[in-house]
Order: C-alpha cells, then sequence, then structure tokens
C-alpha cells in the first residue's frame, strides 16, 4: 500500500517551515517481526521537536537526519498486526512519525483504555503535558501552600496544566500569556489567580503589583526576556523548574547566555533545575492515575486546539510558535 509521511529535507531557519519539511508519498509493506501497522488519528504538535529539526548535537535527544520523518507523539489505531497482543482496531499511543500510516515496533506503544469521551486528552492533560507539568510543578518546584506560583506560556499545552496542578497545591497561580482571551480563560475557566497579558502589560511592574513579596516558584517554559526579567523578582529560597526554552528554538546558533540577574540566584538562595519528564519514567504508573482521576472529576482541564488533515500540519506546527494556539495543538489525520 501507499503512505503519505513528512519528511525533513533540509534545517530550517525560523518558523520557515515549508522550506524544510515535504509531504511525500511511499510504499509501505506489512508489519512483521511483532510490529503493528498503525492508522494514525490525531497527532500532537509539541514544541521541543523544533529542537530535532535543527543540526543542535547537544540537545538531550539527537537530531532528525535529513531524509528522515518528522516525528511526534500520536494517537493512533491498529490496522495491521503481527503481535498478538494487538489487534485491528486497538487504540494506541506512542512516539511515530507525521503520517497517515506506519509500522512500528509494538513495545514503545502503549495499549489505551477505549471510551474515553475525548481521545485528544491522550496526547494532553492524559499524555505528556500532562507529566511535564505535574514532575515540573510537584517534583522540582515543591509547592508549599500559599507560595506565589509563576508559569510562562500559561495558556499553552503544558503552562495551562502546571497552572492547575499548583492550584491544587494551594499556591497563588499567576499566568503569562499573549492575549487578553487567553487570559480570560485562564482566570475564568482554569482558576488561575491572575494571568498577566505579558504582550500588553510592562512584566516588570506587573510582576511588582502581583507578587510584592517576589515569585516563589516559576515553571520556566519559554526562558529569554521573560526570565531576565523574573529573575529580578524572586523571593528568598525561589525554585526554577526549567521546562523549555520556547525564545530560543527558532533561533539560529541555538546557545543562549545565562539569564540577566544572575546574582539574583545567590541573593536570594534561588535555583534553577532543568528537567525532562522521561527521567521520571520509574513514577510514571503513579502520576498517569493521579492525572487520570483528576481529569475524570473534571478538576484537570484543557483545551484542544485542532487542525484537521495531514496536509495541514505545518499551519498547527507554526501556531505553536506565534502564539496563535490556545491549549493543546494537535493535527487530525
Ligand atoms: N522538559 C520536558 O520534559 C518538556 C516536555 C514537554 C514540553 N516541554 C516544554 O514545554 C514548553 C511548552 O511546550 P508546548 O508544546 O506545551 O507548547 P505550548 O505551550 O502549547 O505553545 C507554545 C506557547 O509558547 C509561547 N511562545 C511561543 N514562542 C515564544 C517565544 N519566542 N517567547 C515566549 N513565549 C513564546 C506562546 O504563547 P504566548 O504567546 O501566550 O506566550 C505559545 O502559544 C516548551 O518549552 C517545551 O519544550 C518540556
Amino acid at each position: 500500500m501507499k503512505r503519505k509521511v513528512w519528511k525533513l529535507i533540509g534545517r530550517p531557519e525560523g518558523t520557515n517551515f515549508e522550506s524544510a519539511l515535504s509531504l511525500v508519498d511511499e510504499d509501505l509493506s506489512d508489519p512483521t517481526n511483532g510490529q503493528i501497522q498503525i492508522r494514525l488519528k490525531i497527532i500532537s504538535m509539541d514544541a521541543g521537536t523544533r529542537m530535532w529539526m535543527s543540526d543542535r548535537q547537544d540537545s538531550y535527544q539527537p537530531p532528525i537526519e535529513l531524509g528522515a520523518s518528522m516525528v511526534g507523539v500520536c494517537l493512533a489505531e491498529v490496522s495491521k498486526s503481527s503481535n498478538p497482543k494487538f489487534k485491528e482496531g486497538d487504540l494506541v499511543r506512542g512516539f511515530g512519525e507525521w503520517a497517515d500510516y506506519a509500522n512500528v515496533d509494538s513495545d514503545s506503544f502503549l495499549l489505551l483504555e477505549e471510551g474515553l469521551d475525548h481521545e485528544e486528552a491522550y496526547l494532553s492533560a492524559l499524555g505528556l503535558n500532562g507529566w511535564t507539568a505535574y514532575v515540573g510543578v510537584m517534583e522540582v518546584g515543591k509547592p508549599k501552600p500559599g507560595e506565589n506560583f509563576l508559569v510562562s506560556a500559561a495558556a499553552g499545552a503544558t503552562g495551562s496544566l502546571a497552572g492547575q496542578i499548583a492550584k491544587k497545591a494551594g499556591c497563588r497561580v499567576i499566568g503569562l500569556a499573549g492575549s487578553q482571551e487567553k487570559c480570560d480563560w485562564l482566570v475564568n475557566d482554569l482558576g488561575f489567580d491572575v494571568a498577566i497579558n505579558y504582550k500588553e502589560e510592562n512584566l516588570d511592574s506587573a510582576l511588582k503589583k502581583h507578587c510584592p513579596d517576589g515569585v516563589d516558584i516559576y515553571f520556566d517554559n519559554v526562558a529569554g526576556e521573560v526570565l531576565n526579567t523574573v529573575m529580578a523578582n524572586l523571593a528568598l529560597n525561589a525554585r526554577i523548574p526549567l521546562s523549555g526554552l520556547l525564545a530560543q528554538y527558532n533561533e539560529k546558533g541555538a546557545r543562549l547566555p545565562g539569564p540577566d540577574n544572575f546574582d539574583q540566584l545567590l541573593m536570594k538562595r534561588a535555583t534553577i533545575t532543568g528537567f525532562f519528564c522521561p527521567d521520571f519514567l520509574e513514577d510514571g504508573p503513579r502520576i498517569e492515575a493521579l492525572l487520570s482521576e483528576w481529569y475524570k472529576e473534571g478538576s484537570l482541564k484543557y483545551k484542544a486546539d485542532v487542525t484537521e488533515g495531514l496536509e495541514n500540519v505545518l499551519v498547527a506546527y507554526k501556531k505553536i510558535f506565534t502564539g496563535e494556539n490556545i491549549g493543546k495543538t494537535l493535527v487530525k489525520v
């Protein structure tokens, strides 16, 4: 049979993804040796994958080779199986390709419970973003009730969940987002205490107004200028779980200098801790059970920003970097 798959044919400059990725037709054989063939239903758009498109060698994941398929987390249905543990029609999640069909190693795919009202949840609240949010807030941030918790890219997939989890831990939650619509969603629907439109307001003044005693935990998804400003507004013993470097992913040359106001780490006895959610794999079942309980009782919410059609994947992907997405960016194949 024939399949469609996105190939990386060049290294993108900035957000010019069209010049670096191409949707091609190719042959797909039947799965063998325990592999399964999957029909992709939904593909997750994740900011971190931008790093693997570049030729950066010092990332936590090696670069994707030119000519290889673009990869990402996906939700799929088994269409053919050479493994008796999987049958046609099973719902699975794993690390696949940006494609309509693929043959994958079944060990790297998880069989999912059918019948969830909204399958998108498997790629957001119950997926990588939920997990990242939990680890960053609870394991790295170590929140205490009453502390000021700040999160950037707050109306994005990871940030929106991080804020809700910090709220569960009793924090006062402040989100940074780039539009009024996003700020309204954070406060009115997700229960954030404050949302700051950092593209309109002066961030330093807003932080001094809303956190006069300083920020206790800053869940950093972006680094760059925002981090520079937050560094000047830390509370004593502040913690900064460093989740991602969105302000840098599209920059050429890759390396980001250390933050301004570096002296404040000493003055405030503060820490910045980079974390990577797969490092917490052995804690996966406990975290997944908690996320699932919260999601099913309705206390952990997400919004899906869905683009239809595999051919429109780049439209969806770009949204993450222009800030046009609200919540989790997904492509329905
Ligand atoms: N450490 C881990 O294990 C792990 C795992 C998963 C994800 N992550 C990280 O989590 C972060 C969020 O990723 P996501 O996939 O959930 O994306 P997302 O938050 O759903 O979307 C990205 C949002 O970031 C903001 N943004 C985009 N470019 C920016 C820039 N140059 N400067 C400041 N803000 C910018 C935009 O929101 P506004 O315009 O509203 O600000 C945009 O909507 C990324 O840094 C990613 O690498 C880390």
